[in-house]
């Protein structure tokens, strides 16, 4: 229900507006705090738990919208592209760190 309302909030502009120099961690934490993504606020060995959580709010892999989504269901987490602590919100992810021919998003 909250995550539903964050979302709903969101899309009117009224949730990262303030947000723009942000990493996308802080961003999500201003709004939920660190529990929104790690279990009572403290990271996981794994990241399987903090996995889990982006895919409750935001959908999996093959629901998100994009071909750097459909492409890699089943293959890959979020993490593995998003660096939640070390992206600044608005920062797209790169393709090179696995794919060496020069591919964009
Ligand atoms: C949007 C989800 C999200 C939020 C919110 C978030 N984190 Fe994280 N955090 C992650 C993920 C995913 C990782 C795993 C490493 C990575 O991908 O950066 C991580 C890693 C970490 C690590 C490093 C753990 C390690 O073993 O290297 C620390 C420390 C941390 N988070 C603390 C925090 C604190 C403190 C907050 C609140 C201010 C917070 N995180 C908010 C998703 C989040
Ligand atoms: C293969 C790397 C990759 C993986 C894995 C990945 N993403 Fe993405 N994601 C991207 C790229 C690149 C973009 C930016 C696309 C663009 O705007 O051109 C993006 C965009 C997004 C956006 C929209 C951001 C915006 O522009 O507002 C969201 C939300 C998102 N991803 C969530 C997720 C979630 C949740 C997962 C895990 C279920 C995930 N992503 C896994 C690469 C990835
Ligand atoms: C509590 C619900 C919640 C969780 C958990 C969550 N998100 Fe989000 N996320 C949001 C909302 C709400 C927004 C703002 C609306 C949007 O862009 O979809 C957002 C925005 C984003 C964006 C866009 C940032 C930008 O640059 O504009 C990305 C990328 C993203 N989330 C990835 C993740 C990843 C990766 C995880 C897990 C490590 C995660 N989210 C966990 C709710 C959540
Ligand atoms: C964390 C590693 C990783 C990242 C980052 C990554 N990919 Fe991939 N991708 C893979 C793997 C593994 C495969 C499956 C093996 C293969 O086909 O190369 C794959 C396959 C694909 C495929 C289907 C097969 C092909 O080569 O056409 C597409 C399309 C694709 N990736 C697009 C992207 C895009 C676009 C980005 C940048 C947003 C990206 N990938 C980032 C690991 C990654």
């Amino acid at each position: 229900m909250l995550r539903k309302l964050l979302i709903a909030l969101f899309g009117l502009g009224l949730v990262f507006g303030a947000a723009a120099a942000d990493t996308v961690a802080d961003a999500h934490a201003e709004m939920n705090g660190c529990e929104s993504c790690h279990q009572d606020g403290s990271p996981s060995s794994d990241g399987a738990y903090e996995n889990e959580q982006c895919v409750a709010c935001h959908g999996g892999m093959a629901e998100l919208e994009g071909e750097q989504h459909a492409a890699h269901a089943d293959m890959l987490v979020c993490s593995d592209c998003h660096a939640v602590h070390d992206m600044e919100v608005g920062q797209k992810p790169t393709c090179d760190a696995c794919h060496d021919d020069g591919r964009t998003p």
